[in-house]
């Protein structure tokens, strides 16, 4: 049986109850957490979003009101009227901000009932995700659960108030558009009005904002929602949040100085850290030759060092052959891994061998000299040499890749993350941001056998580079940079085309014909000419910038309503089938033979 709250107004939130309050009547609303029986004294735990309150029924106050606290459950509704009191000392909780106080209850007035709830709404509990993401709304209850919400709407706030004081306009672009191609499949939405057309969801607003800089807004910045549909990890959704900016008649520094200075007011508002500035940098180039990557984790080092010199003339086959192919032999100094356990070693090498490598050549350095697999085969000079450019001590230990040199970047990187995370180098309140600049403009694909966009079709090639647009599109630079985060990528930008003709050239570099630039991109390239002017931006991923700061595994922690593997929402079930009479309005008739 629910009551109505008329006549009651909340005068405290629970978590607000402490001593300077003591003797005054407050009026408190919020769940019921615990209710405990202690021989005639019933006490309930009262909470909101701010907290816990201790509330106490005293048959000798009200026995009415006592007898009512009787049939209280967990999750009830209640709206309690009652005066504060210290608590008995020996009853004081230090660790609550309420701790010292609780409330002698005279009227209770029961909101709604709950059903026992699948799980218990409290920050111990370890309920299953699947049962978490079902009963979202109870998870949330759980103050451990909220706080990242808490959390992702300072960022969200000080995002908006960081942008609006450097001069940027928040702008909205549109949801049911076209086709914003940023290397994911599009979610695709029928039209009723004109069937058989669909609009795309934006992978990002990209075309908007640089059409917002052709009408001359100058500074642009959205809290954005992103939709791709791409094969799901921790740390992607399908639906996601960026904040995404741009700017008119700048250079890459002008971006990356309003960007470290965004990144620093993060930091100093949420974690009260102060980030030093610049913050490194380093080339693609450098990235993936040091780290095997490009986005490198900074907070520890075990770099990679190429030891080409050193192995030229090899007896090691192993190494000797990688150079007299092309490739590479690099190493990683694991300082203190001398440690490491046979097993453990071995589990590095079938890593290696699972992630494509032939095999995961390894040196201890002892003071009997270096002992592994290869040992015998190094000459003294070669020893040397190469205790020189691994800076190896006792105790070390040398990790080699020898292949091509995507194998090496691809493999070593990996072992990299391995031995950082098996010698305990990461901790959990370091951050490391770098820049990583001058992508390549160009991947091959090699499934479909044509160049494709690194960043996106809208990057600018570095101006020296033009030339090499059709002659060797794999040499050409672009002017993209990321931000990268603990080993994640945060953020992403580039200057953008603003010359039509350069824009034609990249498309063409693409595999486009002139047809196919016409129908997905004719309106652009007619914007383009009508006086663009040079522009930039990025976009910072908010989902994933809130995960690093709550210390949290996955992205889920951080959305509200997040997606499972799947892509489906577990509370609403979607995505649903459509009725056969929305289906018949939109012409659209379903191929039963391709539905699992
Ligand atoms: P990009 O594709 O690099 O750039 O995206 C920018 C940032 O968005 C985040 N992000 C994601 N987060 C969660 N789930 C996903 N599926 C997901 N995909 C991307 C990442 C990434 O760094 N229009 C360009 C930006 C620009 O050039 O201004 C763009 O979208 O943190
Ligand atoms: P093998 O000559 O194949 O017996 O390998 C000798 C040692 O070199 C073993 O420890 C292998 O794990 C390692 N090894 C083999 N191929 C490679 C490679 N391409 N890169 C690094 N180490 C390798």
């Amino acid at each position: 049986m629910s009551e109505s709250m008329a006549g009651l107004k909340r005068t405290h939130y629970c978590g607000e109850i402490t001593e300077e309050l003591l003797d005054r009547e407050v009026v408190i609303m919020g769940w019921v957490q615990h209710r405990r029986d202690h021989g005639g004294l019933v006490f309930i735990d009262l909470r909101d979003r701010t907290g816990l309150v201790q509330t106490v029924f005293n048959p000798q106050e009200d026995p009415a009101t006592h007898e009512k606290s009787h049939d209280v459950r967990a999750e009830y509704v209640l709206a309690l009227v009652g005066r504060v009191r210290t608590r008995p000392d020996d009853m004081i909780n230090p660790k609550l901000a309420t701790g010292g106080v609780e409330v002698f209850i005279r009227e209770l007035r029961v909101l709604n009932e709950a059903r026992t709830p699948p799980f218990v709404v409290e920050d111990h509990a370890d309920p299953t995700e699947s049962l978490r993401l079902r009963h979202r709304y109870l998870d949330l209850r759980r103050p451990a659960v909220l706080k990242n919400f808490v959390l992702r709407h300072r960022v969200a706030k000080l995002t908006r108030d960081y942008f609006s004081d450097n001069g940027f306009l928040e702008v909205e672009t549109p949801v049911l558009t076209k086709s914003t191609p940023e290397g994911a499949r599009d979610y695709l939405v029928p039209s009723r009005v004109s069937r058989g057309s669909f609009f795309a969801l934006p992978q990002s607003p990209q075309l908007f904002k640089q059409l917002l800089m052709m009408g001359g807004l100058d500074r642009y910045c959205q809290i954005v929602k992103c939709f791709r549909d791409e094969d799901l990890r921790a740390d992607r959704q399908p639906e996601f949040t960026q904040v995404d900016l741009e700017m008119s008649f700048v250079t890459q520094e002008d971006i990356i100085e309003i960007l470290e200075g965004y990144m620093s007011l993060v930091f100093k508002t949420t974690l009260g850290i102060g980030l030093e500035r610049p913050f490194p940098r380093l080339t693609y180039d450098e990235a993936v030759s040091r780290y095997g990557t490009d986005r490198p984790d900074l907070r520890y080092g075990l770099e990679m060092v190429n030891l080409a010199e050193v192995f030229k003339d090899s007896k090691a086959q192993v190494f000797a052959e990688a150079i007299k192919s092309g490739g590479r032999v690099r190493a990683i100094n694991a300082k203190g891994a001398g440690k490491f356990s046979r097993k453990q070693l071995d589990d590095l090498v079938a890593l290696a061998i699972s992630l494509g490598a032939k095999g995961l050549a390894w040196l201890r350095v002892t003071p009997e000299g270096f002992q592994g697999p290869l040992a015998k085969f190094l000459g003294e000079g070669e020893k040397v040499a190469l205790t020189e450019a691994m800076g190896a001590k006792e105790g070390d230990v040398l990790f080699f890749g020898a292949d091509t040199a995507d194998m090496v970047a691809h493999v070593l990187g990996q072992i990299r993350t391995k031995l950082a995370e098996d010698l305990d180098l990461i901790s959990p309140d370091r951050f490391a941001l770098s820049w990583v600049t001058d992508f390549p403009m160009f991947e091959f694909d090699p499934q479909n056998k044509r160049w494709a966009a690194t960043h996106h079709p809208f990057t600018a090639p570095r101006d020296e580079d033009l030339p090499l647009l059709e002659s060797d599109p794999g040499k050409v630079k672009a002017l993209a940079y990321d931000l990268v985060l603990n080993g994640s990528e945060i953020g992403g930008g580039s200057i953008r085309i603003h010359r039509p003709d350069v824009q034609n050239r990249v498309f063409a570099a693409l595999g486009l014909t002139a047809g196919e630039i016409r129908d997905k991109f004719g309106f652009f390239l007619d914007a383009l000419d009508y006086g663009t002017p040079p522009h930039g931006g990025c976009a910072f991923g908010l989902d994933r910038l809130v995960m690093i700061l709550a210390g949290a595994a996955s992205l889920r922690e951080v959305i509200a309503f997040p997606k499972t593997q799947k892509a489906a929402c577990p509370l609403t079930e979607a995505p649903g089938p459509a009725s056969d009479h929305q289906l018949l309005e939109l012409g659209i008739r379903l191929d039963k033979s391709q539905m699992d």
